[in-house]
């Protein structure tokens, strides 16, 4: 039998990566981190002063980007671009704007494809993103599309980047969130939306913990 995923798929803030890691943890399967790739891939783009428009050079970019996942520990994944330490970088709104401008451009999907592909070994992979169900793994046997209310994200985004010392307003969070998710969901290639047979969980008002039981069910039922 093929090795078991569950995709998590849904906009920023909806609660996907706190949720797939605690899932991930539980289940003791591996753990994508999909968005960390187009973030490492935008960065890098950046450190190389890589024009968001230049197209080509950006594949090149996707393709030639060494980008690995180290567990320090702490709950959170260090990521690690070309050999530096980029996980500060990675979580702000500049970078997430970068990674959805980059991500629109289908050859740099594809590019990234086989690298999030390989991520699929046993025992099981919980994979995080967009288009985890849809594109990635069409034939996963669990699929969940996670949402919640615009407001709430935006407020579980100012939490995460306040506890991280990122200065940010409210305001201005939840302008660049409705931006991004439009432009997500907009997109020709592998736009944000959920697989028709993906299980949809509202987390408005929801528990951390709630969420995860109700993925941890639906993974434990015969399919
Ligand atoms: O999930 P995260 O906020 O880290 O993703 C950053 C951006 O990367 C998203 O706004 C989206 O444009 C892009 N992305 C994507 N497909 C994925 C994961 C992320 O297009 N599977």
């Amino acid at each position: 039998a093929s090795v078991p995923v569950l995709t998590i798929d849904g906009p920023s803030g909806s609660g996907k990566g706190t949720v797939s890691r605690l899932v991930a943890a539980r289940l003791g399967w591996h753990y994508l981190d999909s968005g960390a790739l187009y973030r490492a891939v935008g960065i890098a783009a950046g450190w190389s002063d890589i024009d968001l428009s230049d197209a080509s050079a950006l594949v090149r970019c996707a393709f030639d980007t060494d980008i690995a996942f180290r567990d320090d520990g702490s709950g959170e994944l260090r990521v690690i671009v070309n050999g530096t330490d980029a996980t500060d970088e990675l979580r702000t709104e500049t970078a997430g704007a970068a990674a959805s401008a980059i991500a629109a451009i289908p050859e740099v999907r594809a590019a990234l494809k086989e690298r999030q592909r390989a991520f699929r070994r046993p025992p099981g992979l919980v994979a995080d993103g967009r288009d985890m169900g849809t594109v990635i793994f069409p034939d996963a046997p669990y699929k969940v599309f996670l949402t919640a209310s615009a407001e709430e994200r935006a407020e579980r985004r100012y939490k995460q980047l306040k506890e991280k010392g990122v200065s940010v307003t409210m305001d201005g969070l939840l302008r660049e969130i409705l931006a991004r998710d439009a432009r997500d969901a907009s997109r020709a290639v592998a736009p944000l939306r959920p697989a028709s047979d993906a299980v949809l969980i509202d987390t408005t008002g929801l528990p951390v913990e709630a969420v995860v039981a109700r993925v941890l069910d639906l993974v434990s039922r015969p399919t």
